[in-house]
């Protein structure tokens, strides 16, 4: 078993794909015709695109056939991957490749623990898939966030310890996720959103090294 892992989240907190899964949704908002704000886009942070779909779907108070369904569920995809197409490394997020470097150094694990289909090809094209032991992704995942199972399956396959793992997540169903698999969750973005986490910044330009040392220590 290794001492500690560190397990990222993708969307939101590697890269800020978060905006364009929302402008991906409220294209088919507006096009049902209803207001899809950015405030009700906290609740699809972390969630399945199957799940988003319901969700906007209850939003907008439309009931559908399952065939209407599903079509929207590609329909929606073929939106996003037309923004992550054109993604580089300008997309990372701040001071993320510094801690991703830092841990890396240390030969300590790290994995993806992501909801997303599309979390290898965002990884490649903004070239941070060689910082990763393990990818777990949506298609991997058979029970969404707040599920654990993500964050559990990402542990084995680090072979640390859940109690030894630390999650970055900016989605509250992440971070409920991290909690319940019983890992330190780090929310990133807002406190007030993710009061469950354990510690809260608002994103990595606040997070020095020397806290990334103390809980490869403490783990
Ligand atoms: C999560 C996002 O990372 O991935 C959600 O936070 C998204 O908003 C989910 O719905 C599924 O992503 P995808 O790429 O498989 O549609
Ligand atoms: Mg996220």
């Amino acid at each position: 078993m290794n001492e500690s892992g560190f397990i990222f989240d993708l969307d939101g907190v590697i890269v800020d794909t978060a905006k364009y899964h929302y402008l991906a949704w409220k294209k088919l908002a507006d096009q049902l015709g209803f207001e899809f704000t950015e405030e009700q886009n906290e609740r699809f942070k972390g969630v399945s695109r199957r799940r988003c779909l319901e969700i906007l779907l209850e939003l907008g108070e439309i009931t559908v056939s399952q065939q209407q369904f599903d079509a929207w569920l590609i329909e929606k995809n073929e939106d996003y991957l037309t923004y992550i197409e054109k993604m580089d490394e300008s997309e990372i997020l701040p001071d993320v490749p510094k801690i991703l470097h830092f841990l890396k150094e240390k030969n300590i694990p790290m994995a993806l623990g992501s909801a997303s289909k599309n979390a290898r090809p965002i990884l490649e094209k903004v070239k941070l898939l060689p910082y990763f032991d393990a990818i777990v992704d949506g298609k991997q995942v058979t029970k969404a966030k707040p599920d654990p199972e993500v964050f559990l399956i990402a542990s084995q396959m680090l072979k640390v310890a859940p109690g030894n793992c630390v999650v970055f997540e900016d989605a509250v169903a992440g971070i409920e996720a991290a909690n319940r698999a019983g890992m330190t969750s780090i929310g990133i973005g807002e406190q007030d959103v993710l009061s469950q986490a354990k510690y809260n910044f608002k994103d990595f330009t606040e997070i020095d090294l020397e806290f990334i040392e103390q809980l490869i220590r403490t783990k």
